[in-house]
């Protein structure tokens, strides 16, 4: 399977997820990627098509405004030509200011707007009409177009600048969103980018990239067994359910249990391996806790848990299995993140140092997430696998901060993480725009009432965030009455109770921050 070959960098617009959908929609798949990732991408010699520069908060001129990586400007395609680049509303305004057009503030601040195509003939805006809504709402605008750019669109009321093109044609720009559902063509409009512009061709195919990943495990299985790790999330639940069918009984999915997960976990990933058609055991290794006694470091609980994963499953490669492939989950940005340049089947990111003893295969390595959940989708598995937040591999044991990983400590944290997630699930748009969920226990001894008696222990931190590929993310502020109900539900346990003083809510992005404490 070919990577993507449609580069969206992200300027930390709240829209980039859904240029990436719309693209799909219309049969393109694209690498979504912040600046210093786009720059690896490109550096690393991947087929890039197109690039689309995304829109973002910033003022083109504030301090710390977004760039992309310089590599954008000199990229070339395979055959040579420059790579064309297609720039959203903040994008629209860094060409203007790069190529030396002159950006004011927009006097209309309106979000639904009427504009007209002054160049109704441009490749760009074929097929749609003189007149058309489109959902315009930045602060600043283009009031000078750089030398050697045309006007192609303008705001009807206002004569706000709406779309420009330079004469090469490598370069276009829209001062409005065409990803937005409300923009009348915006679907057409990208359609135009990617295939009257740069002359490619839809690839985004489910039923494709299913019968590639099954022909290569298939190959690379050569008649033998196969095992997968399974942590009942939704990449390991999607490649289960891809190659479940083929496999039958010679797939089997291994869960390894040290006492890491979370309430109920264990059901739910029971529950996914049966969505999937999984064969699947669970390996108890709960008494691998012992071994945490007295680290708080938390590279060492990182090794000290591939450890815990990789002796039973030793063992019970031992006894009673065979299997000739161990199949991992891994997606293209974590090989990115590992520094891997393509083609290498062994990645080094969080399971970095695994010997399993047998050959490893990453089918989803050229998939990026939100491509799994919409196969996830078309695979017909439940909601509760496409829209499954991520979950770390060691569990709750980086859960636990500042203090050794005992049983009692993961039983409250795995108590707090549940009733933190009930409250916020009351609110369906809340949860719905939070990527991930961190409840975390501080080992910060502090001083406390509980009844009439002093307690000097540790708090519950609990943190959410909203991000698009993890690599920076917004830390979200819940308001005061999800605060309180937080707060009380932290008091109500018996004996949790107890060694829980405080509730802290850490919103901090990342940077500077990290979506885990450690
Ligand atoms: P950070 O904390 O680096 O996390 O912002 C980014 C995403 O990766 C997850 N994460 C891990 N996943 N093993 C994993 O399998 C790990 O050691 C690990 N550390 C972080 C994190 O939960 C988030 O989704």
């Amino acid at each position: 399977m070919a990577r993507p070959k449609h580069l969206i960098v992200d300027l930390r617009s709240q829209l980039t997820n859904n240029i990436q959908r719309a693209a799909r929609e219309e049969g393109f798949r694209t690498a979504t990627l912040e600046p210093e990732k786009a720059r690896r991408w490109i550096d690393a010699g991947n087929d890039v098509e197109s690039i689309i520069l995304s829109g973002g908060d910033f003022s083109v001129t504030d301090a710390g405004a977004p760039q992309p990586p310089d590599n954008v400007w000199t990229a070339r395609r395979p055959d040579g030509r420059p790579v064309p680049i297609l720039a959203i509303c903040y994008g629209h305004q860094l060409f203007a200011h790069k190529f030396g057009g002159l950006i004011g503030r927009a006097p209309e601040h309106s979000t639904d707007v009427c504009i007209e195509l002054v160049e109704p003939e441009s490749l760009l805006f074929m097929g749609t009409s003189p007149e058309q809504r489109v959902v315009m709402n930045h602060g600043d605008s283009v009031v000078r177009l750089p030398q050697g750019f045309r006007e192609l669109a303008r705001s009807r009321d206002g004569g706000i600048n709406a779309a420009m093109a330079d004469e090469t044609g490598r370069y276009w720009s829209v001062q409005f969103h065409p990803e937005a559902t409300q923009t009348e063509f915006g679907k057409m409009i990208l359609h135009n980018f990617f295939s009257r512009i740069c002359g490619s061709t839809p690839d985004w195919s489910p039923s494709t990239i299913i019968d590639t990943i099954r022909g290569e495990v298939l190959e690379a299985a050569a008649g033998g067994n196969v095992h997968k790790g399974f942590s009942g999330g939704v990449d390991s639940t999607t490649l289960a359910a891809i190659l479940a069918p083929v496999f039958g009984d010679r797939l089997l999915g291994l869960t390894v249990d040290a006492d890491h997960l979370r309430e109920n976990e264990l059901a739910e990933v029971a529950l996914h391996a049966e969505a999937a058609g999984l064969r699947h055991e669970v390996i108890d290794a709960s008494n691998r806790v012992e071994r945490f006694a007295g680290v708080i470091d938390a590279q060492k609980k990182r090794k000290l848990f591939q450890r815990a994963v990789y002796v039973p499953y030793q063992r019970l490669r031992g006894q009673e299995h065979h299997s000739r492939l161990y199949l991992q989950g891994s997606l293209a940005p974590d090989l990115i993140e590992s520094g891997e340049t393509g083609g290498a089947l062994i990645k080094s990111h969080h399971n970095v140092g695994l010997k399993m003893g047998v050959p490893q295969l990453h089918p989803l390595r050229d998939l990026f997430k939100y491509e799994v959940r919409a196969l996830a989708r078309q695979l017909g598995l439940p909601e509760s696998v496409w829209a499954r937040q991520p979950f770390p591999g060691p569990g709750l044991f980086i859960r636990i901060i500042g203090t050794p990983v005992t049983h009692e400590l993961l039983a409250c944290v795995r108590w707090a993480d549940a009733r933190v997630r009930e409250v916020l699930q009351q609110d369906p748009a809340l949860w719905e725009h939070i990527s991930q969920l961190v409840v975390a226990y501080s080992g910060l001894n502090t001083v406390g009432q509980k009844g009439d008696g002093r307690v000097y222990t540790g708090s519950i931190m609990v943190r959410a965030v909203h991000t698009l590929d993890f690599m920076t993310a917004e830390g979200i502020e819940f308001d005061i009455p999800v605060q309180r109900a937080i707060k009380k539900a932290m008091t109500l346990h018996p004996e949790h109770s107890r060694q829980i003083v405080h509730t802290m809510f850490v919103p901090t992005d990342k940077p500077p921050g990290t979506t885990e404490f450690e």
